[in-house]
């Protein structure tokens, strides 16, 4: 879930990391110790988030270590509560690689850190976009900087001559968000040194992350490694002696498998686990938690282990150093993390937003999917069987039409529109029952913001939604009847009540592949094609 905790995150990097990855000559850098307050602001445009506060920041280039003291307040449209209250202290103490976080003045975190402090300087490269005046006559200077190879495009803005930071914005118009930082009040030196002490919730907690030589990889897309200490001991995989059993059964080929009830830990409870009873080989799993629903299904276990070879370290994987949680790949992958997760929500709000939405028609059913709209309801239109001339497509036309001008009676010189009859065989893949009745049809809107219908396919593609799936239905395939448009047509036929008569004008019929051109396999001679409507949502 994304919490103000981020934001204080990435305005800690950019205050105190912005010389990292330092190669070229710098441009200045700021004294070895300074102190001051900074007022945060942050939108996530997209995600009706807006967070502000206020920190006070001491820098100790000289001993190594940093202060950050931050209170904020995120207002959301989207997220619950509506507004959040948050408070977070850090200690960073370089010299002993350890972080201190305390939370709303109560839990304290310790860490370990792999990264050692750098020169607060602006970079070589950075590029002066302006200068100018401020206040009494402070000479100020704005860069363009970057924050290790993600942030790119940082305006940094500082005063002449001390490089002490004034202003600094860091906008990712991919994400929407605007973060914004005002420092003020800044002074050289550290008045007061006890601001470093260890506050007492830290006193005695043990850190988070060990120095050890446990680590994991995450080796992402193939590509990106992550190298990580692992601060667990690996435990027997188990069904406790205190879990509840819920309920046993049988599955597949006589495997009785039995329920329970299980806890990762604490943050983790309610997790209902079904194992094959004897051998406790896990079967399935089910975890839910406020919006997070999880199903794991376990299949094809064989015990043993059949090639060692899977756990050799990959070759992305060999020259990666342990990262820490507050490295900028960490940070980065977070904040990606979270937006992640945001995408989900803003999208389930997407339907107000208005521009982000498109229609479909659902032929053969008079009402949407659950999650779209219905724009109208009615009937399935198109050309006669055998007229040859008029549209070739078919329409879904409302059942309330309108009309301006017109002349009463069939005249010769237009164009014609008749309602659509099934026309239904044999009892696949359509219940012959549904033989010379009309075909109704639903306008639907999804806040998805594009659609697609999928020949051949009753599920969608990853990433889309299905909106319903069916059969491809068109004319009938002879030289002397009108050609037609291919239809998507709903699985669960409905007909227009009353539309019963078998009037043949404008008729429709499942559709067969046929072998030749068209490659078999995949394809299979003589079958009837399915179909399926899908939608996505394009940011
Ligand atoms: C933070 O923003 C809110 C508007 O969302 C504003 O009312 C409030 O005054 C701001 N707080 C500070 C400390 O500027
Ligand atoms: C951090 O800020 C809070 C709220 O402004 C304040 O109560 C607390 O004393 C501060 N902590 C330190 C160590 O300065
Ligand atoms: C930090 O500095 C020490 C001493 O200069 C060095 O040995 C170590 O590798 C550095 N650590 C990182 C993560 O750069
Ligand atoms: C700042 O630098 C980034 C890349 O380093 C570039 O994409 C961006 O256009 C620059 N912005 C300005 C205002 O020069
Ligand atoms: C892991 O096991 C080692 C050795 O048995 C023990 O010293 C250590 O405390 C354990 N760590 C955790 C996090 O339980
Ligand atoms: C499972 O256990 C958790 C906590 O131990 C409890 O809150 C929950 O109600 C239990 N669920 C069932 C289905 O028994």
């Amino acid at each position: 879930m994304y919490t103000p905790r981020l934001t204080v995150v990435l305005l800690m990097a950019i205050i105190l990391r912005i010389g990292i990855g330092l190669e070229l000559d710098p441009v200045c850098c700021t004294p070895d110790q300074w102190e001051g307050r900074v007022y945060i602001d942050d939108a996530q445009i997209f995600y009706y988030i807006h967070m502000n506060g206020s920190a006070e920041v001491a820098y100790d280039f000289t001993n190594s270590r940093a202060f950050i003291n931050a209170t904020v307040v995120q207002k959301s449209l989207v997220l619950k509560p509506e507004l959040q209250h948050y408070s977070v202290l850090y200690i960073e103490d370089y010299k002993n690689n350890v972080e201190y976080e305390l939370d709303d003045g109560k839990t304290c975190q310790k860490a370990w850190m792999d990264f050692n402090m750098t020169k607060q300087c602006v970079q070589g490269g950075a590029k002066l976009l302006q200068s100018g005046v401020v206040g009494q006559g402070t000479n100020i200077e704005t860069y363009n900087t970057t924050l290790g190879d993600q942030y790119q495009n940082i305006r940094a803005t500082i005063e002449r001559g001390s490089c002490l930071p004034v202003h600094l914005v860091y906008i990712d118009s991919d994400y929407g968000s605007v973060t914004s930082c005002d420092v003020y009040g800044i002074t050289p030196g550290i008045k007061d040194t006890k601001i470093f002490d260890i506050p007492p919730q830290c006193k005695h907690v043990s850190p988070i992350y060990r120095k050890n030589q446990n680590y994991e990889y995450e080796l992402d897309n193939g590509v990106y490694c992550q190298k990580t200490r692992l601060d667990v001991n690996m435990t027997k995989q188990c069904v406790q002696g205190g879990d509840n059993l819920l309920y046993s059964g049988v599955v597949g080929e006589h495997i009785i498998t039995d329920t329970y009830n299980i806890t990762l830990d604490k943050s983790v409870p309610n997790i209902r686990a079904s194992i094959e009873r004897g051998s406790c080989v896990p079967v399935h799993l089910y975890f839910t938690h406020k919006v997070v629903v999880t199903n794991v299904d376990v299949y094809n276990m064989t015990p043993g282990i059949k090639d060692t070879k899977i756990f050799d370290i990959p070759p992305q994987c060999k020259h990666a150093s342990p990262k820490h949680r507050w490295t900028m790949d960490y940070l980065i992958k977070q904040m990606e993390r979270n937006l992640v997760e945001l995408k989900d929500l803003h999208f389930h709000a997407s339907e107000c937003r208005g521009h982000n939405a498109a229609t479909y028609i659902r032929w053969g059913k008079s009402s949407c999917p659950q999650d779209s709209t219905l724009v109208y309801d009615g009937y399935g239109a198109g050309n006669h069987f055998n007229e040859g001339g008029s549209g070739s497509n078919f329409l879904c036309l409302p059942k309330n039409p309108e009309w301006k001008d017109y002349t009463s009676g069939q005249n010769e010189g237009t164009g014609r529109l008749y309602g659509v009859e099934y026309e239904i065989q044999t009892s696949k893949p359509y219940s012959k029952s549904f033989n010379d009745k009309d075909m109704p049809c639903a306008v639907c809107l999804t806040a998805r913001s594009t659609v697609l219908m999928v020949p051949g396919k009753i599920n969608c593609h990853e990433g889309w939604h299905k909106e319903f799936s069916g059969y491809l239905m068109s004319e009938y395939h002879t030289k002397t009847r009108t050609p037609s448009q291919y239809i998507c047509v709903d699985e669960k036929l409905e007909s227009v009540p009353g539309g019963d008569g078998n009037r043949n004008e404008a008729v429709v019929y499942p559709v067969e592949a046929v072998c030749g051109s068209l490659k078999c396999p995949p394809y299979v001679n003589g079958r009837e094609l399915t179909c399926v409507v899908c939608s996505k949502e394009i940011n």
